[in-house]
């Protein structure tokens, strides 16, 4: 039973030092628009930030995502980065096996991006390639989610000048889908249109202004899914918020940004990205803005 005098009314930018399992379980239900985090790749950098080991990871993230169920709003997404790590020579299955899990505890697995490091670090490896590219995995409560795609066009690219110039008569009426999938596609609808809706594979480097957090997201990765999936207004949370990339770029943009981090130096880099001071809520650290 949630104690009400606890809740945690998220109604503007914050950073709150400690476990998110803790701090989710104060935090009201449905009252988040967007969950957009990159969770501790296992124990990929135990050095740094501590982790968990790969086949602990599963149980480890159940009963947080059970509070990102409940908080978040039933017309929200959750976007994950995450990718698994090699284990003796081969992939590490947790994350497959998380998303089965979270499909158990009544989540829907809607989409999955990749994201493409365009700039990854050439190497040598005996039975692979260098690793280019991440997991975006998106989960929603409901079939039904907001979703603002004009948000996020891209311009449609030289191919339209030529594949528009001489249109077919099939281009210029609706081709239904040969397998009877119900979609189709009518070439002519592009004609004279700039824009484009993008694919599922975001083309994005890895670099980052923020160097002073090992894993730090480069700040368009969040926006892009910020713009797609909020408006002006709305609750973004980053339970995993480290250097606090997310919440900054909610913030510029207009939302409310609501993070959760562990370590107390991760929570001074982002207080100061963010022009926060500390203070406490109820009985948490939390930095906020007191002015
Ligand atoms: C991959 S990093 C996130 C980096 C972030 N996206 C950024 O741009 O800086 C994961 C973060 O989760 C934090 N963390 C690990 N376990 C946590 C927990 N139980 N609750 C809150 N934060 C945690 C780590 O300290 C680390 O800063």
């Amino acid at each position: 039973m949630l104690d009400k005098t606890k809740m945690i009314t998220v109604d503007e930018t914050m950073i709150f030092n400690g476990d998110c399992l803790d701090v989710l379980k104060d935090m009201e239900s449905n009252s988040v628009d967007l969950i957009v985090t990159s969770p501790p790749y296992a124990d990929q950098r135990k050095n740094t930030y501590g982790g968990v080991k790969p086949n602990e990871y599963v149980n480890w993230f159940l009963p947080i995502s059970k509070e990102l169920l409940r908080v978040l709003k039933p017309t929200g997404s959750f976007v994950l980065n995450i990718k698994e790590k090699v284990v003796n020579g081969e992939r590490h299955t947790y994350v497959l096996e998380l998303i089965i899990a979270l499909r158990g505890q009544g989540w829907l697995w809607t989409e999955e991006y990749i994201w493409h490091k365009k700039n990854s670090f050439p190497g040598k490896w005996p039975n692979r390639f260098r690793d280019s590219w991440e997991r975006c995995l998106h989960f929603n409560k409901n079939k039904k989610f907001a979703m603002y795609q004009d948000e996020v066009r891209v311009p449609m690219g030289d191919w339209s000048n030529s594949r528009l110039k001489n249109l077919s008569d099939v281009d210029r009426t609706r081709d239904e889908s040969k397998v009877g999938s119900g979609f189709g596609k009518k070439i002519k609808n592009w004609e004279g249109r700039k824009l484009a809706y993008p694919s599922n594979v975001i083309h994005m480097a890895t670099e980052c202004s923020n160097r002073s957090h090992s894993a730090a997201f480069p700040e368009a990765l969040p926006s892009w899914f910020i713009k797609l999936f909020t408006k002006q207004g709305d609750v973004v949370l980053d339970p995993f918020s480290g250097s606090g990339t997310s919440i900054k770029v909610a913030s510029d943009l207009g939302r409310v940004g609501v993070g959760i981090e562990l370590l107390d130096e991760h929570c001074e880099i982002s207080a100061n990205r963010l022009g926060l001071t500390k203070s406490k809520t109820i009985d948490k650290v939390v930095y906020k803005d007191n002015n």
